[in-house]
């Protein structure tokens, strides 16, 4: 059965998650009401990888015996003018999350638990993409600056993006 911190650790993370995707979705509003409609598609699709997460780790706690605590879910303290501001909060946020992560992982080695090592270490690598994939477009929105043909050739670049569930197997199981 997971500990008691560790359960409360990844709640406070499940409950994160939730409101990971809700600042993302109000992003994807913001680009939605400003013409970019390729941006607020890869946003919505960030979102959803958010809540898919939540769900995984919600359902971790169980199978491992323990009971989720559930918290309210925080509005967005983000303020954006523009979409080079919005990639920059992207990026904030995706280092705060990894901290989180890197915190939770800490936490399991410290209580011996290698089964919720093993479970965190997923997240520990999603990170890295989730970091990379954010400064990415951070960087491109910088160059582009104010040009916005190239703007809207990136903006039908981001259209592209799908939801794939990153736990495709997990959910068919259950
Ligand atoms: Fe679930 Fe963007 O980290």
């Amino acid at each position: 059965m997971l500990k008691e911190n560790l359960t409360n650790a990844l709640s406070k993370q499940f409950n994160f998650e939730l409101y990971s995707a809700y600042i993302y979705l109000e992003m994807s509003a913001y680009c939605d009401r400003n013409g970019l409609k390729g941006f607020a598609n890869w946003l919505n699709v960030q979102a959803q990888e958010e809540l898919a997460h939540a769900m995984h780790m919600y359902e971790y706690i169980l199978e491992r015996g323990a009971y989720p605590v559930f918290e309210d879910v925080k509005k967005s303290p983000y303020d954006f003018e523009n979409i080079t501001e919005v990639f920059e909060k992207t990026l904030a946020h995706e280092q705060i999350v990894t901290g989180r992560i890197n915190d939770i992982a800490s936490l399991a080695l410290k209580e011996n638990d290698h089964a919720a090592y093993i479970f965190i270490q997923w997240y520990v690598n999603e990170q890295v993409e989730e970091e990379a994939n954010a400064e990415q477009i951070l960087q491109q929105v910088k160059q582009i600056g104010t040009n916005t043909a190239l703007l809207y050739a990136l903006d039908k670049e981001l259209a592209a993006r799908v939801f794939v569930n990153p736990f495709p197997a997990k959910t068919a199981a259950n």
